[in-house]
């Protein structure tokens, strides 16, 4: 028999490199055909914030995604799937469940949920122990991540709120097959040895200031990992308790035993195009990408709410409190007054700083910490490595379906 695997791959490879008028006749094979209905929730590493190319701009999916190349070729041909995809970013778990949650149809087959992140508030703690696009005190990274680790440990906070997320679309599910993944975080540093410890990814680190840049020290390198950790047990205790057909997804030991995290073993960074890394660095550029317009274009205007509009929000903040601060593509940000680039006469121009906060952060920047395509195609790979030994259950125990004969029963036609 054919492996299941190599029927994905053949039928990805048609979907990616063939227009629907160059297929061939006899209809593809389907190899999940129970799923009818799929649809995805959560937040931005749902919607794919930064893998391939914006198909929306407001929740900034994209079409990388683990649940876009789930729908797109990764669970195959299927000319009746339909795919709800619902993910948003910026969203934590109780706005999931009140604006994604409820726009769910009904009698799903397939869903996936990604939440929690923002809960624990991931993109205050990047601001205040990573990139410090508003220059927060010192001790504010170490209150951050107390108040992470509190609401993950406090069971009426992170545990319950997705718990309310996951109580909120089991009506929505197919009572007989209807099945939930939920994925989760993977830990964003490697922890072998001190090389990255003089390493400061702060953003303004060029200007004169009284405020301390963050370094990645090994400590806090393990401090960050732990909380990813942290997080993910709690959502898998969650998803366990939610139900039998919660499924919690770890791809966390695959990054890590890919190389695919910041500051791996022997890696000074910045390393921003190394070929393994899994997320997006200052400066990294797929395979595909323009370079050029990456790195010094800034696009479009960035949603109120979203991750992006998080770090403008920021910044746009510091430089209205340090307005001769500016931000220069070529050279990241300079105190203009002090390095005499543009000079005093230019200070006018930060007038357009309020109306279009983008406009100083190119392309390349807005997706810090979020995942490449190839650990999203990792993601779907692994629900479907699920999907398939339950697929192979449900054979045995159900003997009219005996093994096999839907496969072959799809491929004659
Ligand atoms: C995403 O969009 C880009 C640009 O249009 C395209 O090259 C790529 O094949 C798309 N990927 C998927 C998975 O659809
Ligand atoms: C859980 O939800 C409540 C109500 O929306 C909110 O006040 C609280 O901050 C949330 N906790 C976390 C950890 O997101
Ligand atoms: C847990 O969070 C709740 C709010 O959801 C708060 O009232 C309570 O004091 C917290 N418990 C601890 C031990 O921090
Ligand atoms: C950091 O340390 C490494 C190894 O000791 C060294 O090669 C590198 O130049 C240092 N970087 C900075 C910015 O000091
Ligand atoms: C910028 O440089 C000028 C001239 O050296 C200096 O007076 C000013 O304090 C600097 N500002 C900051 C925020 O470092
Ligand atoms: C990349 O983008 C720049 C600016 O839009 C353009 O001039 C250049 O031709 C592009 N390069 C490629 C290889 O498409
Ligand atoms: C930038 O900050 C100013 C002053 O705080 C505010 O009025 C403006 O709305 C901000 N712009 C954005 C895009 O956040």
């Amino acid at each position: 028999m054919i492996p299941w695997q190599l029927f994905v791959a053949v039928i990805a490879t048609l979907h990616s490199t063939t227009s629907a008028e160059q297929l061939p006749l006899k209809g593809p094979y389907t190899p999940y055909p129970w799923i009818h209905k799929f649809a995805s929730l959560g937040d931005s590493y749902a919607a794919g914030l930064g893998a391939g190319s914006r198909i929306d701009w407001l929740c900034s999916r994209y079409n990388e995604s683990y649940p876009n190349i789930l729908h797109t070729s990764f669970l195959g041909h299927h000319p009746k799937r339909t795919h709800q995809f619902l993910a948003c970013t910026g969203a934590a778990s109780t706005e999931i469940a009140e604006k994604q949650a409820s726009a769910l149809q009904d009698d799903l087959d397939l869903l996936t949920i990604s939440a929690g992140g923002n809960d624990v508030g991931l993109t205050v703690i990047l601001n205040n122990c990573i990139y410090q696009f508003f220059m927060a005190g010192e001790d504010d990274c170490d209150l951050a991540i107390q108040d992470a680790r509190e609401r993950i440990a406090n069971k009426t906070q992170l545990y319950k709120n997705v718990t309310q997320l996951f109580d909120a679309v089991k009506p929505k599910m197919n009572k007989d097959h209807g099945v939930v993944y939920v994925t989760g975080y993977a830990g964003f540093f490697g922890t072998d040895d001190e090389l990255c410890n003089n390493v400061t990814w702060a953003v303004w680190k060029a200007v004169e200031s009284s405020q301390k840049s963050q370094y990645l020290t090994l400590d806090r390198r393990v401090a960050l990992d732990s909380l990813v950790r942290s997080v993910n047990i709690v959502l898998r205790q969650a998803a366990e308790a939610a139900g039998p057909n919660f499924h919690f997804i770890d791809y966390d030991a695959h990054i890590k035993a890919s190389r695919g995290r910041y500051c791996e073993s022997g890696v000074l960074e910045p390393a921003p195009n190394r070929r393994e890394l899994d997320f997006y660095e200052w400066d990294t550029v797929d395979t595909g990408e323009n370079r050029t317009e990456l790195q010094h274009e800034t696009g479009d205007d960035v949603p109120k709410g979203s991750f992006e509009g998080g770090i403008a929000e920021r910044i746009n903040k510091t430089l209205q409190e340090h307005p001769d601060w500016e931000w220069d593509p070529d050279k990241g940000f300079v105190n203009k007054s002090k390095t005499g680039v543009g000079g005093k006469g230019e200070e006018g121009e930060m007038g357009v700083v309020g109306d279009t906060i983008s406009w100083m952060l190119p392309d390349s920047w807005k997706r810090v910490f979020h995942l490449r395509p190839r650990a999203h195609a990792l993601i779907a790979e692994l629900i479907l490595e699920d999907l398939r030994s339950r697929e192979a259950g449900r054979r045995k125990v159900v003997p009219d379906e005996g093994p096999g004969e839907g496969e072959h029963a799809e491929l004659r036609r």
